[in-house]
């Protein structure tokens, strides 16, 4: 079955028609900036864009910036904060006249990899974690996605969020090098793995295509791996998990 699956994210909205059995994209992919600021109107606006760019009539899977239950957005870190207790599925159904499920953005990611990767098959706890505008953040615990995990949202030391520390927006906002924010993202990893004693940290989002620039800075214990499927994870999980 195919679905058109739409990640929306706090500076870009991406989308395919992903081929739900074999996670394949058979469009092109198609993105648009985030409308600022990011209200639900302009979002919603900008999705029927996908649908028509598409010619799109079956089902769509969007991948959200925030905690999403029952496609109840109840946070706002990157988006506006008009949105906060907005039923996006209501929103974004009436809008495209589709049937659209929305849902964590990293969980979405990390249910892609979970799905095409094997680490389905890796006993004991992952953190899967996206690094973009912010970060996000999925736990599988022997295969299984536990979703709603926000450990971008995590204090650091110096009291700012681990996404305000070192995601890959405030490493391009403030021109730090390579070193200098591998400096910083291993501090937030050395507090997770504290945490949390996970057995593996995958990397996704825009940061996972420059795990090579990191990777030598970082002195963590735990094993560190790029998401198999880079960047397109939160489009196919989001569309996966719409099916
Ligand atoms: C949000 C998360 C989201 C992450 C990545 C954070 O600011 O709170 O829900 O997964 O950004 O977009």
């Amino acid at each position: 079955m195919d679905v058109l699956g739409i990640d929306i994210g706090g500076s870009g909205i991406k989308g395919a028609i992903v081929n739900t059995k074999t996670g394949e994209f058979v469009s092109e992919r198609f993105r648009i900036d985030t409308p600022q600021p990011a209200k639900p109107k302009a979002i919603a606006e900008t999705i029927k864009v996908f649908v028509h760019e598409f010619k799109w009539k079956g089902n769509i899977g969007c991948g959200f910036p925030s905690v999403v239950q029952n496609g109840i957005i109840k946070t706002a870190a990157n988006i506006d904060k008009s949105f906060i207790g907005v039923n996006a599925n209501e929103l974004f159904s009436n809008a495209t006249k589709c049937t659209v499920k929305v849902f964590n953005d990293a969980d979405a990611a990390g249910f892609a990899e979970l799905t095409f990767s094997d680490v389905k098959s890796i006993k004991g706890l992952t953190i899967f974690l996206t690094i973009g505008t912010g970060i996000g953040s999925a736990f599988f615990k022997d295969g299984i996605l536990i979703p709603n995990t926000e450990l971008g949202h995590i204090y650091m030391k110096n009291g700012l969020v681990g996404e305000k520390y070192c995601s890959d927006a405030i490493r391009k906002q403030n021109d730090l090098d390579w070193k200098t924010w591998s400096t910083r993202f291993d501090e937030y990893l050395i507090y997770l793995e504290n945490l949390f004693y996970p057995d593996l940290f995958i990397i996704g989002g825009g940061a996972s295509k420059k795990i090579d620039k990191f990777q030598p800075y970082l002195t963590i214990r735990t094993p560190i791996q790029p998401s198999k499927l880079l960047n397109n994870a939160g489009i196919i999980g989001a569309a996966l998990l719409a099916k």
